[in-house]
């Protein structure tokens, strides 16, 4: 007999149940407060970051008519990764060093509490439906580069260059300005375009998160990752706690933003914890943030020349009752919200505000 316990061997067994007890113990996820909030009937919300106005928009439409909410959330995120001029997400998306697409995405689902996640996913410009097949058709929770691949070209997905012109050309004017004493040379009359300085080093995402009229909740998060990055690397996007989090009793947070350092702390796990122990969503991601920036003392590399966190990192969050809330680190950034009636972008709250 196998020593590991599988997932149908916990569930048959009803062993998880006892250590859900043992450790919950009918309290907060921390045994402050109820852990089951409040839901109000009949609501619909669909919170997105500020590139995801679009996926808000198709969300709640789908929604309207009666399509599942995370089906409806990941086809939202999709409009974005097919779109060439997001260069954060999907298609279009700016590549790692090496001049190569590589894709990270996760979703969540509430009502059976079940996530999946690929990373480093190359050739397929739709991760985030990826990451749906894995949660729905693998006992997994994550598929990573050539298995991802592999997985994705099994359930008929096709494989397609998702390296623009436009973003091949900024990276090789990042490789170009890199370095005056290697083989790699700009062209003689050119400037360093703006885009290209803007993108020298980027970690755009979009997360979207919905509430549906039984109170069910769900998320998805999409990325092409940090411009740049060592080829491999994996963001925060498709590691459940960190990109994303749904708890279905509680509410649903994700983020976009510097990975590694929200990775470290566990960051959308912790804004749910937070809104379980009574906190509304903006607090609660006014307090991850928090966190974060003070662990960020700890590495100095990551500060600027006041001491501060020098990276950007937003989270969003929806609760149980259909409150929602954003936070970044630097102030300025916006949100995607559709509350049934309008879609439309909310100003996010902050920890910390550029000195102008
Ligand atoms: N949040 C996106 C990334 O760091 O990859």
């Amino acid at each position: 007999m196998s020593p590991k316990c599988s997932r149908r061997d916990f569930i048959k067994t009803g062993a998880g149940v006892g250590v859900a007890a043992l450790i919950g113990g009918g309290k907060g996820l921390i045994g402050q407060s109820p852990a089951v909030l409040p839901q109000s009937a009949g609501v619909m919300r669909v919170v997105a970051s500020g590139n995801g106005i679009r996926a808000t928009e198709k969300a709640m439409d789908l929604m309207a008519k009666g399509t599942d909410l995370l089906d409806a959330v990941i086809a939202g995120v999709n409009i974005v990764e097919d779109d060439p001029n997001d260069m954060s997400v999907g298609y279009g998306g700016l590549p790692n060093e090496e001049g190569e697409v590589e894709l990270d995405a996760s979703v969540m689902y509430g009502p059976t509490h079940t996530s999946g996640a690929v990373a480093a996913l190359k050739f397929i410009k739709n991760p985030s439906k990826v990451a749906k097949l894995v949660m729905d058709r693998t006992e997994h929770c994550l598929l990573v580069g050539e298995g991802a691949l592999k997985f994705a070209l099994a359930h008929g997905f096709k494989k397609e260059d998702l390296l623009t012109d436009r973003a091949r050309e900024i990276w090789l004017r990042w490789k170009e300005n890199l370095s005056d004493k290697d083989n790699w040379l700009p062209p003689k009359s050119e400037k360093l375009p703006a885009e290209v300085r803007q993108a020298i080093m980027t970690y755009g995402t979009i997360n979207c998160i919905a509430i549906d009229t039984k109170g069910n909740l769900a998320g998805v998060t999409t990325t092409s990752g940090l411009s740049w990055k060592l080829a491999g690397r994996v963001g925060d996007s498709p590691i459940i706690g960190a990109g994303l989090y749904v708890d279905n009793n509680v509410g649903a947070a994700g983020s976009t933003g510097l990975g590694e350092a929200n990775i470290m702390n566990c960051g959308s796990f912790q804004v749910v914890n937070f809104m379980a122990q009574g906190h509304s969503p903006e607090q609660a991601c006014l307090k991850a943030l928090a966190q974060i920036s003070n662990k960020t003392k700890l590495t100095p590399r990551r500060l600027n020349a006041e001491g501060l966190p020098s990276f950007g990192l937003t989270f969003y969050a929806l609760n149980k009752k259909g409150e929602y809330g954003s936070a970044n680190m630097w102030g300025g950034s916006r949100y995607a919200v559709h509350d049934g009636q309008k879609n439309e972008l909310k100003q996010g709250a902050y920890i910390y505000q550029a000195k102008r």
